[in-house]
């Protein structure tokens, strides 16, 4: 199937900065579009996201060069061929790209095309795009991890910890989980409205109030999981992501945005550990900082028997940085962000890698987002159960799972809820 047109355009996320979307088409006329995210504390071995650098546009967050790099370059080199399977077009934009970081042509360049490709093989093949990239085992809905009190880098509050989630995972159904999560979230919403605190909402839709503490967003959760009429840990458990690399200063943590204390390595470790002890948490993501492998080998050590460890910004989605961690044993879960990688092909193959190393995979949005819901249609490919795209509001949240919910509908009675078992443990 040859392609027969590609072309970009600059649109906005969720921030309203500028990202790249791609449109390709195929012979048979099937037509792909896809639109790249972008992170606010992302690793520091993510690749690149080429911006333009002029201070004149956008505050110098224009991608006007990557989306020139899809119309010329890329379209050049594509456009009348045949591009075959999928690993073949990422591999064929990997070489022209020519940089270990996809830093030359820019990976949200690269990855939108790659996503464009795929949806556009889907339609071709008159295919669902989850079936299309998982074949006809892809039938596992994954349990949605809401991110319902933003702090760190993604809100202005006091609140050094980057993301508090519920996990509704004692359902028969997505739609059922979701229904759960979003009676938490309002049962959350009024609780703040009685205690005076602010639900005004951070980049992912979770409310981001000012608390005296970090411990006070998991007191206020819990509440609200009862306030809706549900079980903390039974029937909705935590996950957390405090973005730990975001704390990093100096070889030590900071909490950077309540008192400014530090502490080591050993003593966040003893924190987890007393969190994990007095609340019902079944996944904790980025408990230390990307810098601090050594840590992350004795907190796994420690805690990895209890609970899912997930490596974002130490993995980046990159297979050889999961590997040395295999080898280290940092972590058992790996957090999957295609745009930390830039193809579809090494998200997938990343997945695979973690998954036969017996690696829970999660799959995430960004926190700049967007309404293509190709994250959605990712996790029932992979059928890694679960994943985090928000909170309970904002549509570029909600159109994964509105996604979702479409995707359980279309499965009927084949779909099956992932649940309590979707984490490592
Ligand atoms: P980001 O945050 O998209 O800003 O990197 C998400 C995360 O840390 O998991
Ligand atoms: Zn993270």
């Amino acid at each position: 199937m040859r392609i027969t047109r590609i072309d970009a355009i600059e649109v906005l996320d969720s921030r309203g900065n500028p990202t790249v979307e791609a449109v390709l088409q195929l012979e048979d006329g099937s037509e792909g579009r896809a639109i790249t995210p972008s992170g606010a504390s992302t690793g520091a071995n993510e690749a690149t996201e080429l911006r333009d650098g002029d201070p004149h546009r956008y505050g110098g967050k224009g991608v006007q060069k990557a989306v020139g790099h899809v119309r010329g370059e890329i379209a050049a080199a594509l456009v009348g061929k045949d591009a075959g399977e999928q690993r073949e077009l990422d591999q064929r934009l990997r070489e022209l790209d020519g940089t270990p970081n996809k830093s030359r042509l820019g990976a949200n360049a690269i990855l939108a095309v790659s996503i464009a490709y795929a949806r556009a093989m889907a339609a071709s093949r008159k295919l669902p795009l989850y079936r299309h990239l998982g074949g006809d085992e892809a039938t596992v809905l994954p349990v949605p991890c809401l991110n319902v009190i933003n702090g760190g880098r993604h809100a202005d509050n006091t609140v050094d910890f980057q993301e508090f989630k519920i996990v509704p995972h004692h359902a028969a159904s997505f739609a059922e989980s979701i229904r759960m999560g979003e009676e938490v979230f309002h049962a959350l919403k009024k609780l703040l409205h009685e205690q005076g605190l602010s639900t005004g909402v951070g980049d992912e839709g979770g409310f981001a109030p000012n608390l005296h503490s970090n411990e006070q967003a998991v007191e206020l959760i819990l509440k609200a999981i009862e306030a809706a009429g549900y079980k903390p840990g039974d029937d909705v458990a935590l996950a957390l992501d405090p973005a730990a690399s975001e704390m990093w200063h100096h070889g030590r943590y900071r909490f950077f945005k309540s008192d400014q204390h530090e502490c080591d390595s050993a003593a966040m470790t003893a924190l987890w550990e007393d969190w994990l002890a007095r609340y019902p948490v079944v996944l904790l993501e980025d408990p230390l900082a990307e810098y601090d492998w050594e840590g992350w080998s004795a907190l796994t050590l420690r805690l990895g028997g209890r609970v899912e460890l997930v490596g974002d910004d130490i993995f980046c989605t990159n297979p050889d940085l999961l590997r040395r961690g295999i080898r280290e044993g940092v972590a058992n879960s790996i957090l999957l962000k295609p745009n930390q990688i830039g193809t579809v092909t090494e998200t997938m193959d990343c997945a695979a890698e973690a998954k036969a190393a017996g690696y829970g995979c999660y799959v995430s949005h960004r926190s700049g987002e967007t309404e293509d819901t190709f994250i959605a249609d990712l996790v029932v490919a992979l059928g890694c159960g679960h994943i985090k795209t928000g909170s309970g509001c904002r549509g570029e949240r909600t159109a994964k799972f509105n996604r979702l919910l479409r995707i359980e509908h279309e499965l009927g009675p084949r779909a099956r809820f992932a649940g309590r078992g979707a984490f490592v443990r």
